[in-house]
């Protein structure tokens, strides 16, 4: 078996590349055993740990196949190039840069690492200050998820399994840029980012759609603990969250991207820690279009009644969602309420009917200001909030969505919902269980 782990180490002069950091000493190139029976992982942490701090990590434009967990978490001015000429698309063709994840399930389930919240878990950790990712519009990650995606139908619990990894977490990323990668396939979520703050997210493509089986919790990406983190440009098709923020998720946006198949933008679900204060603040969404999702944008919390633990279950806890501004959003083919809340989020197992109106957690101070296209749903809005804590100012002006036979929706559903601001309610929502924004 041809076994390499080639690091080249080499002294580079300053004018090596115009973007390159300042102070930048060293460079390694990770080469790949080139083969998926060769773990590639010892080789990427090697280079990381002789060039992860004021160097340069280089993936050549060459398939590599990463059989084992990998926790890079101390890198500091470095640029991590992840190269590539042709073809971003197609995971298993080793002309551009490319990751892939083995489809060891047993290894991954036992060997995940913990994400830090949720009970999630992770196949990969990167963190650091002043890091810069760049794969050049080709560089891609492949999970490798249509073996995951198959595997999980046959077990009797498919939501959030316990050591199902995501493709990636930055936990606490700093000052950092991630920009021209594709996530093909991921395992589970593409990306949770937890205790990052100033990162800018850009140009990323993720294209979760399961080739032999419908792919189920692959979220785009999801933000926990973190600040002032930008996503520009992202492409997403999957099934399930196109982004979401969850617990104490603050000043973030989401603009100039599009979002296929999966269920809008999700603020949550949150509200999942009994006693637990959290929140989310200061999100702005500009200038997304979105094509045959669920919603445009969402927001779910738990109920004051804790049933179980996370993932899958809990309940009762504090906090608040607020000042989330929307504009210039255009929809093609909704299948749902363009704007949907609900506060009754439990997943399958939680016991009983439940109540869908005691939540503590509340969501005020939205405005959507601009959303036009096609719906298939006559519902704009269907906002299903707390009795205890209601919904208050809440703004939905400038909508425009034709239906299929030419009218407009019209349909605003709400329940507790306060003084609304340019739209009247036409009536109830559905007040039940909902793990998607309406019952
Ligand atoms: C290697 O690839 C083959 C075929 O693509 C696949 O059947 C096998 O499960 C893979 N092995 C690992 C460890 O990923
Ligand atoms: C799971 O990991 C533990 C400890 O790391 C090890 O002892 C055990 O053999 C592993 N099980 C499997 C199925 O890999
Ligand atoms: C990752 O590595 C860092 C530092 O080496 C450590 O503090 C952290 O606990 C590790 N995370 C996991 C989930 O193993
Ligand atoms: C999740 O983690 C908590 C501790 O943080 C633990 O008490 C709980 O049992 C875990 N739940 C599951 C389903 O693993
Ligand atoms: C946006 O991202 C896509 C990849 O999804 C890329 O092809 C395109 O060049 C990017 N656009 C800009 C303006 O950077
Ligand atoms: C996404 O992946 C699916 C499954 O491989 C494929 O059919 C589809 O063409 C891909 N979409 C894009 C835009 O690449
Ligand atoms: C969220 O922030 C609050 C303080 O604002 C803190 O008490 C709470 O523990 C944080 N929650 C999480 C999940 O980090
Ligand atoms: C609205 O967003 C679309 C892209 O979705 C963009 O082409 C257009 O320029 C934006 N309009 C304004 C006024 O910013
Ligand atoms: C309503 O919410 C918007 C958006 O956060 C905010 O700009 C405005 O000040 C709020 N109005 C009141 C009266 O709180
Ligand atoms: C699967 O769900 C059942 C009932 O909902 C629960 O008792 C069991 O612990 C779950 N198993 C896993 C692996 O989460
Ligand atoms: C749900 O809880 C709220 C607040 O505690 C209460 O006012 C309401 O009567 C409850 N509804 C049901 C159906 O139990
Ligand atoms: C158009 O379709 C909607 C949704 O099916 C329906 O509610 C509405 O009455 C229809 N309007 C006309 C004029 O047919």
């Amino acid at each position: 078996m041809y076994l390499s782990i080639l690091i080249f180490l080499t002294v580079l002069g300053a004018s090596f590349n115009p973007v390159a950091a300042k102070d930048h000493q060293k460079s390694c190139t990770v080469r790949s055993g080139g083969s998926n029976t060769t773990d590639d992982a010892p080789a990427i942490l090697k280079a990381f740990q002789k060039c992860g701090q004021d160097g340069r990590v280089i993936f050549e434009p060459t398939t590599y196949y990463v059989n084992s967990v990998m926790n890079v978490s101390w890198l500091k001015n470095v640029d991590i190039d992840i190269h590539g000429t042709l073809l971003m698309f197609s995971g298993r063709v080793a002309d551009a840069s490319s990751l892939q994840w083995s489809t060891d399930i047993t290894y991954w389930l036992n060997n995940s690492m913990d994400v830090g919240y949720q009970n999630q878990s992770t196949a990969l950790i990167i963190g650091g200050d002043e890091v810069r990712i760049n794969g050049f519009g080709k560089g891609t990650f492949d999970g490798n998820g249509d073996y995951w995606y198959q595997w999980i139908r046959k077990q009797p619990n498919t939501s959030n399994y316990p050591g199902r990894p995501h493709a990636v977490t930055f936990d606490k990323l700093t000052n950092s840029v991630v920009r021209g990668l594709s996530f093909l396939r991921s395992q589970m979520w593409t990306m949770s980012i937890i205790n990052s703050h100033n990162v800018l997210l850009d140009s990323i493509f993720v294209n979760n759609t399961g080739n032999w089986a419908q792919s189920s919790n692959t979220d785009g990406a999801d933000t926990i603990r973190s600040s002032h983190i930008t996503f520009n440009n992202w492409t997403v098709y999957n099934g399930d969250d196109s982004l979401s923020m969850k617990a104490n998720s603050t000043d973030i946006a989401i603009t100039n991207s599009k979002f296929y198949n999966g269920l809008g933008i999700a603020m949550g679900s949150i509200g999942q820690y009994k006693d637990q204060f959290e929140t989310i603040e200061r999100i702005t969404v500009k200038n997304v279009e979105y094509e045959n999702t669920l919603h445009a944008f969402y927001v779910k919390t738990w109920t004051a009644d804790q049933n179980g633990y996370p993932p899958n279950g809990g309940g009762g806890g504090l906090g608040f969602a607020s000042d989330m501004q929307l504009t210039n959003l255009t929809a093609k083919g909704l299948r749902g309420a363009a704007f949907a809340i609900s506060q009754c989020t439990r997943f399958s197992g939680a016991p009983g009917q439940g109540n869908c109106t005691n939540s503590e957690f509340q969501i005020k101070n939205v405005v959507i200001d601009g959303l036009s296209g096609t719906s298939e749903s006559t519902r704009v809005a269907s906002l299903q909030c707390s009795a205890v804590e209601p919904c208050t100012n809440i703004t939905i002006i400038d909508t425009s969505l034709q239906l299929d036979n030419g009218t407009l929706a019209n349909g605003y559903l709400c329940g507790n919902v306060v003084n609304p601001v340019g739209f009247e309610c036409t009536g109830a929502p559905c007040v039940g269980g909902s793990a998607t924004g309406e019952c």
